[in-house]
């Protein structure tokens, strides 16, 4: 079963836990970064217009061939309750997705606010011809919960 997980993360939150699926699962990761880094408070209201308008940042890499992966994982932080525009924009450059199994990883502060953007992310997913196996939104206070990155990673697995 060949693996990639694909992330952004702002303040190393879901970088840890993509490091971490992916430390368990074996594979590959890819950090997207925005080509215009978020720095500067202003920078972040810019960013929640943005996710709120559901636009998508020029990234790099700009396009991902998952053609050979069985397993895409897709991570992302909630920015105004919805996908980052970070991860919105690596969605959209990526090719090969038709059929292929998903996972939905989301890090949040509010886990109403983290329920709300995973459907958002779901809807982007399946446009790009994902099929999306699984949704998972995690707190701060889960995101170090091991025993659960564990068991997340076995259900990814068993899928
Ligand atoms: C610009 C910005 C907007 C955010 N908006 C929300 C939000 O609407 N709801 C929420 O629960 N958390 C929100 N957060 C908190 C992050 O989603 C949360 O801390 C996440 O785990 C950060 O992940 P990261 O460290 O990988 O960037 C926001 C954080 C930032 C920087």
């Amino acid at each position: 079963m060949k693996t990639i997980v694909i992330f952004h993360s702002h303040t190393g939150i879901t970088r840890r836990v993509a490091e971490r699926l992916s430390g368990l699962l074996g594979g590959e990761k890819i950090e997207i970064t925005p080509e215009r880094k978020y720095s500067g408070p202003f920078a972040l209201i810019k960013g929640c217009y943005r996710s709120i308008k559901r636009s998508a940042d020029p990234v790099i890499p700009g396009d991902i061939d998952v053609t050979d992966y069985d397993v895409i994982i897709i991570g992302s932080p909630v920015w105004a309750g919805r996908p980052s525009p970070v991860i919105n924009g690596a969605i959209k450059g990526l090719n090969g997705c038709r059929g292929k199994k998903v996972f939905a990883v989301m890090t949040c502060r509010n886990k109403n606010s983290g329920s709300n953007a995973i459907g958002f992310l779901v809807e982007q997913l399946k446009n790009k011809g994902f099929v999306v196996s699984k949704t998972v939104v995690l707190d701060k206070k889960e995101t170090n919960d091991d025993a659960l990155i564990e068991r997340i990673a076995g259900d990814i697995r068993a899928a």
